[in-house]
């Protein structure tokens, strides 16, 4: 393998697309196949219209939450009916373009969507095949800038997936229950959450433009914690898209009397 150095640019000329022996392409294709997988179910469930609530024991899914149409059963519409009943839209349809736009404009997604669909790079160390680069400069990517002002949508939006597990520990007949949808409801709400607040915007907004931690006591110990979430704020993308898509998938079997839920108390 020969190369030459460009004078004007001091950077290798390599003729190969790559130097790495290993398999780079493998987490790639692996994101490419997993986000691709989760957008169709999620797309097809949030237009579905059906099997999001079951009304025994009070479990709302996630995709429907705030339940906010009108062709929402009145029980799983905590925060009223404000939408028109009509196929094309989804009966969340307020909550749900924001949580794309926090997700899309995400730190952690953005790295792996530009690789795995844009291949711009592909993988470190590999050349992508485009011939500019512009990153998030210009029109339309500049609006990734607007990830901090979808962080605190999603925060408000996460706090109503709170509410809704809390209010399903009491049944809709009035009396405390508990089954396994209550336990997969918490989980997924708490990884929310664990997302939520390991958001990078949330770490600059709790410790940013601050010059003196020691001045700020309790700002650089919430500081401290999300830092800590943050190193696996990837871990939990990816585990909220699996938790999202079990409680979705838990409750419609459910309420479409697939299976039958296992009850602890009531
Ligand atoms: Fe991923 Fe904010 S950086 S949610």
């Amino acid at each position: 393998m020969s190369s030459t150095t460009d004078a004007s640019t001091g950077r290798a000329q390599i003729a190969a697309r790559t130097l790495r022996t290993d398999r780079w392409w493998l987490p790639p294709v692996a994101n490419a196949a997993g986000l691709a997988a989760w957008v169709i179910y999620a797309t097809v469930r949030a237009f579905m219209q059906d099997y999001y609530y079951v009304p025994e024991y009070g479990y709302l899914t996630p995709f429907y939450s705030p339940c906010v149409s009108t062709g929402c059963v009145p029980e799983a519409s905590h925060f009223g009916q404000i939408l028109p009943d009509v196929w094309w839209l989804p009966y969340a349809a307020i909550s749900l373009p924001f949580l794309l736009l926090f997700r899309l404009t995400c730190y952690y997604y953005r790295k792996a969507y530009y690789r795995a669909f844009w291949l711009s790079p592909p993988a470190c160390a590999v050349a992508e095949p485009h011939k500019r680069y512009t990153g998030e400069t210009r029109f339309p990517l500049i609006m990734q800038n607007l990830h901090r002002y979808f962080f605190y949508i999603a925060g408000l939006i996460t706090l109503i997936n709170l509410y809704d597990a809390i209010e399903a520990f009491f049944k809709p007949g009035g009396g405390f229950g508990l089954g396994l949808g209550n336990i997969i409801l918490l989980v997924n709400v708490v990884l929310l959450f664990a997302y939520t607040l390991s958001c990078h915007s949330c770490r600059s907004g709790v410790g940013g433009r601050i010059n003196h931690f020691s001045k700020h006591p309790v700002r650089y110990k919430m500081w401290t914690f999300v830092t800590k979430l943050n190193t696996r704020h990837m871990q939990f993308a990816w585990a909220t898209l699996v938790s999202l898509a079990v409680t979705d998938f838990y409750i419609m079997a459910v309420s479409a009397g697939w299976i039958t839920d296992l009850r602890i108390v009531g």
